[in-house]
């Protein structure tokens, strides 16, 4: 049986409403996302944090309608990928959307070694908040980061992620000298210090639709 995209997203939302509680992106930060990738028309995004699939389905569409090729959703929980991947393929997304299952810093050395990922258009962080620089960092050691690359980062709001904030908004000289001085911890996972972000913070409301601040 398949579904259409919108009908799959429709009822994802319908079961976070009246079932359980899901910590998808929701409809109004979705549509914040929808925008960048249809201005950025990315052939390559990497989505870090895959839940149960509503993103990888919401911008997978969009990547498709844009012409772009893959939507790489990482997933560490194998219960989560497995409804991620029934649910993409209900949304006959599966030509375009694949789950990679297991922690990101393996999974993107796998992308890296097999070769499936060499550079991002398009990087959607979704998943534990600490570990966003140092996955980063790691897409940047892999040369997966060029210039052109986007960024996306939920919830560097609330709860907040001041390191990640920090590390893309420093100077080549400040992170360098942060590396050294062990103020910027994991020396062991480099990272490229030489590349300079230009950074925006979209002020938006939370998943479930309730403005920031009413927690
Ligand atoms: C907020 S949810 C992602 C929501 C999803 N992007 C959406 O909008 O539908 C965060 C997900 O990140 C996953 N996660 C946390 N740490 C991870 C890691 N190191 N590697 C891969 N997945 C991770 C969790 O299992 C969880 O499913």
């Amino acid at each position: 049986m398949r579904g259409s995209p919108e009908a799959v997203i429709a009822a994802i939302d319908e079961y976070g409403r009246t079932t359980k509680f899901l910590m998808n992106i929701g409809s109004h930060k979705g549509d914040i996302v929808t925008e960048v990738i249809t201005t950025c028309r990315p052939e390559i995004v990497v989505e870090i944090g895959g839940y149960v699939g509503y993103s990888a389905i919401l911008f997978g569409n969009v990547v498709r309608r844009v012409g772009g090729k893959r939507y790489i959703s990482i997933e560490e929980n194998p219960s989560f990928a497995a409804v991620s991947t029934k649910l993409i393929e209900l949304a006959g997304l599966d030509d375009i959307v694949t789950v990679v299952v297991g922690p990101s810093d393996t999974m993107l050395r796998h992308l890296y070694e097999t070769k499936a990922v060499r550079t991002i258009d398009l990087l959607f962080l979704d998943h534990l908040k600490p570990l966003y620089t140092r996955d980063l960092r790691h897409c940047e050691n892999f040369g997966m980061i060029r210039p052109g690359t986007t960024l996306v980062a939920d919830d560097v709001i609330q709860p907040g992620n001041p390191q990640y904030l920090a590390y893309v908004r420093a100077t080549p000289l400040e992170k360098k000298a942060r590396m050294k001085s062990g103020i910027l911890n994991g020396e062991e996972i480099g990272g490229d210090p030489t590349l300079i972000y230009e950074s925006r913070m979209i002020h938006t409301f939370h998943m479930s639709g309730v403005p920031v601040g009413w927690y």
